[in-house]
């Protein structure tokens, strides 16, 4: 790797006039960009990437400059250094990249239309002006944009518009900001606006494909949201306005630009009158994530690219305090413990992942560098782990001295602890630093030996792993009398009878499950847990069966004794154990082949667990019900229908009956499952291809969900072809959705075989299509989530391992093998023992 020199280093901007002309119809886009700035030197650089640059002027004489594409560059000799205005002359088309200036398609009464928009993290700022894109470069801004405008349309960007003159749109001068959080966007858009109680005007934007009432509930949330973040950061918000907007064509799921932030549709759209509870909870996590942004990433904004991990952390983190502030009856912390929690241990006990903070030069590597179960999910749990040590008070202390003191500048991960150290009189970076910088996580083990109590620490692998000897500063939360903080490799806590006896309950770490560690109690102590489950609140047993489930895929614990625990979890009425406790049945199935005497007694174990709870909760969502009820009921749907559960499937056909050609109307969180129980067992090609038409005429993101979870898994090869072959129709699905239809077939044991030859023979355009994008890699991870015998291992094995080598695709393959091999070695050492613990449990 080259050792780059920023060129900041050379080049200081101060302000940006940027005068944009996008003709969509001609596909182009015109500029003119002003930069007003100090040159350390006559030698500079600015970032260009597919510009065609006329000219170059500095103090309006030409000057030489030379293109270079490899290093993304224009490099400008200036007669001297000091200050200096540049005005650079470019073209560039306008192209369907979801990257820098890019369109949106999208339909509305049949008619086909376009959405400009812009996407600009991390370095495509630089692919529509020129500029010195990187986070550290900060400048004030003036857009100037012209385009082929129609009566009807609108344009928004970072800040008001000022006034318009000529056609030209000129918007007030931003803030100092990073490059990478300038947007724009227009086209005929609808809008629902209101005011925060400090004056910030808050709106919601999106396409009129949409209806009017299904941007106020992302209303409500952004105004909430902001309230909330003025008084918990107690740093007023800067702007005039917060602007949320959907993009029906977007590469992420969402994205921070300061004053108008974008978002995938299925993000912000929520239909007040058919929304489930879920999706609810997620649109208002992705909001209160983006709007954490405007003061962690756009106030104050890391000074590289190596700790992006701290915005995006700290977001997720945020993303739950404040959620959980405004609906405090959702337990949202719950869903941190299915989701993140969840992802960061899976992933992160995988020998060659990647620590959170990682060094890296090339800003092109960070895509490529940029695994969301570590960046985000174990990122945000070292932050909650934080939180836990050092309390609300010396963290909200902490970060209002640390906006004071980098506002409209820049900081590392080690300005934040340093702050909330200072707050909490903690070395919180000491404590830290080995979560951050150390790739993987510990397991405790708890033991009792000659009658003390012993706890261990040791490097927690899925799979092969290379033991380095790493230890972690590991809070215990322990029930007993112990130390806060384990810093050793083992520790006595002293003589077991004693402290049980002490603390009047069985032994519990990790209490809370807020410490990124998994514990492996011994026979004694696990024995004690479980015949005291009843004290166990929701957490605590959703920790326990992760645990297990985590334990018995390393093969710590055999798969075959923890089977029969799962039935005495069944009756639950807890959403989040009924997720731990599915999760973990879910996990059974690669055990039992499709179609045999095992997969039978597989349903007949699944009829079990779910028996009660469907009777408790039947198909119909009650007006009046518990949370839990309700986030609760497609879990055990599911289970009976796979249990082959006779009324299930029949309930299911009866109301795809009943909502016969307005299936969009089923209550959204039983549709998918009365949609692909219709696919499943009532087939026909006329509601097949009636439900592929839906599809595309819809723009209600969450049912195009639905209808992508059941048309993939339908059984008969002629749909399975159909819909293979409309896997490269971008008309039909968009290349942001095609992962979920790849996934849905590959994991259809009547598509595998299809799916896979797809991608195989089609590597090389989906290379082109969405190769420069994050989601490449995670086409491999998809592959490896699925595959699990050593007839795919072999083929997989094949095809990747010659891609060994291609950047950005090394460490993903090489975990995604270890992954596989892992599950198939599991399967053929357990199989016999695991069937027959089934078959004992399910009778
Ligand atoms: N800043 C990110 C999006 C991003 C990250 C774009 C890196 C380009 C490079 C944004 O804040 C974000 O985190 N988006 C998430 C959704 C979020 C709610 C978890 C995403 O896009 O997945
Ligand atoms: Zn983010």
């Amino acid at each position: 790797m080259a050792n780059l020199t920023h060129f900041y280093q050379t080049f200081q901007p101060a302000h940006y006039t940027v005068a944009l002309n996008i003709d969509r119809g001609a596909k182009t886009i015109a500029g003119t960009t002003t930069i007003q700035g100090h040159a350390s030197q006559a030698q500079i650089a600015v970032h260009q990437k597919y510009l065609h640059i006329a000219s170059v002027t500095a103090a309006g004489q030409a000057v030489a400059f030379d293109v270079d594409d490899q290093a993304e560059a224009i490099r400008i000799s200036l007669p001297k250094a000091g200050e200096v205005t540049l005005q650079i002359e470019y073209t560039a088309p306008l192209t369907d990249s979801m990257m820098g200036i890019y369109p949106s398609y999208y339909q509305v009464d049949g008619q086909r239309k376009e959405l400009i928009g812009t996407q600009f993290e991390t370095t495509a700022a630089r692919q529509a002006f020129p500029c010195v894109d990187e986070p550290e470069a900060k400048a004030t801004f003036s857009l100037a944009i012209k385009y082929d405008e129609q009566p009807g349309e609108t344009i928004i960007a970072n800040m008001p518009e000022d006034h318009v003159a000529a056609g030209v749109h000129y918007f007030q001068e931003t803030v100092k900001m990073s490059t990478y959080l300038v947007a724009f966007a227009f086209g005929e858009l609808q809008s629902k606006q209101t005011t925060t109680a400090s004056g910030v005007q808050i709106g919601v934007f999106a396409t009129k494909a949409h209806r009017p009432e299904s941007l106020d509930f992302a209303l409500e949330i952004a105004k909430q949201s902001i309230e909330f973040y003025e008084d918990f950061y107690q740093t007023p918000y800067p702007l005039p306005h917060s602007w949320q907007l959907a993009l029906p064509d977007f590469s992420a799921g969402a994205m921070e630009n300061w004053g108008l932030v974008t978002y995938r549709e299925a993000y912000l759209i929520v239909d007040p009158a058919n929304t489930s509870l879920d999706t609810k909870q997620r649109v208002a996590t992705v909001i209160a994530h983006e709007l954490a942004h405007q003061w962690f990433g756009d106030l104050v904004t890391m000074k590289w690219w190596d700790d992006l991990w701290l915005n995006e952390s700290f977001a997720n983190m945020m993303e739950y305090v404040a959620v959980d502030a405004l609906h405090p009856e959702w337990h949202i912390w719950e869903v941190f413990q299915t989701d993140e929690a969840a992802a960061a241990l899976q992933r992160d006990a995988i020998d060659g992942v990647q620590a959170v903070h990682v060094a890296v030069e090339d800003p092109a590597e960070i895509d490529s560098l940029f695994d969301g179960a570590i960046v985000y999910a174990k990122g945000a749990r070292m932050l909650v782990m934080v939180r836990a040590l050092i309390g609300d008070d010396a963290l909200r202390q902490g970060l209002k001295a640390y906006f004071a003191a980098h506002q409209y500048g820049n900081a590392t991960g080690d300005d934040l602890w340093a702050a909330l150290g200072q707050a909490a009189g903690i070395d919180v970076g000491a404590i830290m630093r080995g979560w951050l910088t150390q790739p993987g996580y510990p397991v405790l083990t708890a033991k009792v030996v000659d009658g003390h109590l012993q706890v261990q620490q040791a490097q927690f692998f899925l799979g092969s792993g290379q033991d380095a000897k790493r230890q972690w500063q590991i809070p215990l939360q322990a029930n007993f009398d112990a130390p806060q903080l384990l810093t050793t490799a083992t520790i006595d806590l002293g003589d077991y009878a004693q402290l049980r006896q002490q603390a009047k309950a069985p032994l519990r770490l990790n209490v809370g499950n807020q410490t990124h560690a998994l514990v492996q109690y011994d026979d004694t102590l696990l024995q004690d847990i479980l015949a005291h489950r009843d004290s166990l609140n929701a957490i605590d047993q959703l920790q326990l069966l992760q645990d297990l489930r985590l334990l018995a895929e390393s093969r710590r614990v055999r798969y075959a004794d923890v089977v029969p625990l799962l039935t005495s979890f069944a009756a639950t009425t807890s959403n989040i154990v009924n997720a731990a406790l599915y999760r973990l049945a879910n996990d059974l199935k690669k055990f039992v082949t499709p179609q045999t005497p095992q997969e039978a007694q597989l349903q007949a174990f699944y009829a079990r667990l779910s028996d009660r709870n469907l009777h408790r909760l039947g198909w119909q969502p009650q007006a009046d019900e518990a949370n839990d009820d309700a986030l609760s009921r497609p879990y055990v749907l599911n289970a009976a229908l796979y249990a082959q559960n006779a009324q299930a499937i029949a309930d299911a056909h009866r109301l795809f009956a009943q909502y016969r050609n307005r299936w969009e109307n089923l209550p959204a969180a039983i549709r998918s499952l009365v949609l692909a129980s219709e696919i499943r067992h009532h087939n026909t090609m006329a509601v097949f291809k009636q439900l592929l038409q839906a599809y595309q005429d819809t723009s209600d993101a969450g049912y195009k969900q639905d209808l992508c979870a059941a048309l993939t898994g339908t059984r008969q090869p002629e749909q399975i072809t159909m819909l293979i072959q409309g896997f490269k129709v971008a008309e039909l699905i968009k290349p942001q959705d095609l992962r979920a239809w790849f996934r849905g077939v590959l994991a259809n044991p009547a598509g595998q075989q299809a799916a896979w030859d797809w991608l195989r023979a089609e590597w090389p355009w989906l290379e082109a299509t969405v190769g420069g994008d994050m989601e490449f890699t995670t086409y491999i991870t998809v592959i490896a989530g699925i595959f699990h015998t050593p007839q795919r291992l072999a083929e997989f094995k094949a095809f990747f391992t010659p891609k060994l080598n291609t950047p950005g695709l090394t460490r993903e393959i090489t975990m995604d093998t270890k992954v596989i091999t892992s599950r198939v070695d599991l399967i053929e050492a357990e199989q016999a023992a695991v069937t027959a613990a089934i078959t004992a449990a399910a009778n």
